[in-house]
């Protein structure tokens, strides 16, 4: 299989059945290649059960497909061992969880937790939560002027109290990549624990936990070419002994007897209940098929695309790139406005063109606050877009112009 325009967007039924869309919503979720709907569908139709307790045959093959799900997705990230992999509904469910497993029992009233302004509500709002119930304190990184994040500046805000940073890889919003090998470093220096937020990056840039030695690693499955209701919590082994589950039920236990419970293994002892068997076996199908294409080549087919939108939008009169302007600066990425027409308004008119894009605050408040916009209008890109999709945004932004008569 190839990047090339004919053979990879044979593999996204979507695209066959609709082949005049412009798709610009993988930042939202990506579409399915059919090697993960054949995945999925193989599981119900030929072996759909129950994992874990069943001793008979159909539930064995679903109990390996589901364990090799997770060896999968710890080789794709490089974790130490599988065990280290906690499987979610998604990004926010795995951010929530080291809110109340890990940090609700480790930090304390006074301590400290940094977080950009640049991140996703569901990696601000947890923190908020538990910062009220412990009596911790936010601590939020300013971005340069542009939106990127200098790794210097984290000792603007590091103090002795500072116990955690909660960090995106790449922001949702302007695309821009966190340089964060350095600003773990300093943070590791100060003993500030590390969470990344890699629910942007794990499908274009390679990821490797021991390289960078962060402490706990979210993603979901749906933004990775995989399907809904998936995510991963990569968890450092040696912070499960300070974390306790957060739900209770099936599936987390050893022994239950009317006076108390015992727990399961690590990482079962965080999955209660019935597991998402047929999306870890679709996320796994999804890792495969992004190492098969190679992240480098899917990198610089984004890239070059992301870098090509820029140079198009950047000579509309009127249209204002938020975040950077320079190219080589977005990855996959580009937030933008248009003087005097409303972001819903242009998603609104470019939808009239089979044009797909994403119009509003993209569940980051505060950033759309600290950029004095009320909303962007975001354009992102996937393995399947085509240069085709770059010009056809920049000729139903003109469009948009000449509805409005700018
Ligand atoms: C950077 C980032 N973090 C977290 C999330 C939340 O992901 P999910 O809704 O799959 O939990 C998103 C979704 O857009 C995101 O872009």
């Amino acid at each position: 299989m190839s990047l090339s325009k004919d053979t990879i967007r044979e593999e996204f039924s979507l695209l066959k059945k609709h082949p005049t869309l412009h798709y610009l919503d993988s930042a939202a979720t990506s579409l399915k290649p059919q090697c993960v709907i054949d995945a999925m569908n193989e599981y119900y139709a030929e072996y759909s059960s129950n994992v874990h307790r069943g001793l008979y045959d159909l539930s064995e093959r679903a109990t390996t497909a589901y364990e090799e799900a997770r060896k999968t997705v710890a080789k794709f990230i490089n974790a130490k061992s599988e065990r280290e992999i906690i499987f979610t509904s998604g990004t926010t469910h795995s951010i929530n969880l080291v809110a109340l497993g890990w940090a609700r029992h480790v930090l304390k009233q006074g301590d400290e937790i940094i977080i950009p302004l640049l991140e996703h509500h569901s990696n601000m709002v947890p923190w908020q939560m538990l910062a009220k119930e412990i009596g911790a304190k936010i601590v939020y990184w300013e971005p340069r002027k542009d939106g990127t994040l200098d790794p210097t500046d984290i000792n603007k805000y590091l103090s002795r109290s500072t116990k955690l940073l909660a960090i995106t890889h790449i922001s949702n919003v302007l695309g821009t990549l966190t340089p964060l090998k350095q600003i773990i470093q300093k943070a590791f220096s100060c003993g500030v624990k590390v969470l990344v937020d890699a629910a942007q990056s794990v499908s274009r840039i390679p990821i490797d936990v021991q390289l960078l030695d962060c402490d706990f690693l979210a993603f979901s499955g749906h933004k990775a070419y995989g399907p809904t209701g998936i995510g991963v919590l990569y968890v450092k082994e040696k912070h499960y002994d300070n974390m306790k589950p957060v739900f209770g039920g099936g599936g987390m236990i050893r022994e239950v007897t009317t006076a108390h419970t015992t727990f399961n293994d690590t990482p079962h002892k965080f999955e209660a209940g019935t597991p998402p068997i047929a999306e870890a076996i679709g996320l796994a199908r999804a890792l495969q098929f992004i190492k098969k294409l190679g992240l480098s080549a899917i990198h610089s087919h984004e890239k070059a695309l992301t870098n090509l939108c820029l140079k198009e939008l950047n000579i509309i009169e009127g249209i204002k790139i938020i975040g950077p302007a320079k190219e080589n600066l977005h990855e996959s990425i580009i937030s933008f406005t248009i003087n005097g027409v409303h972001a819903h308004d242009i998603a609104t008119l470019l939808n009239e063109k089979n044009i797909a894009v994403r119009a509003g605050h993209h569940c980051c408040m505060p950033l759309m606050k600290w950029l004095g916009v009320a909303a962007t209008t975001r354009a992102s890109f996937g393995i399947y877009n085509t240069e085709d999709d770059v010009y056809a945004l920049a000729d139903g932004i003109k469009n948009v112009r000449k509805t409005f008569k700018l």
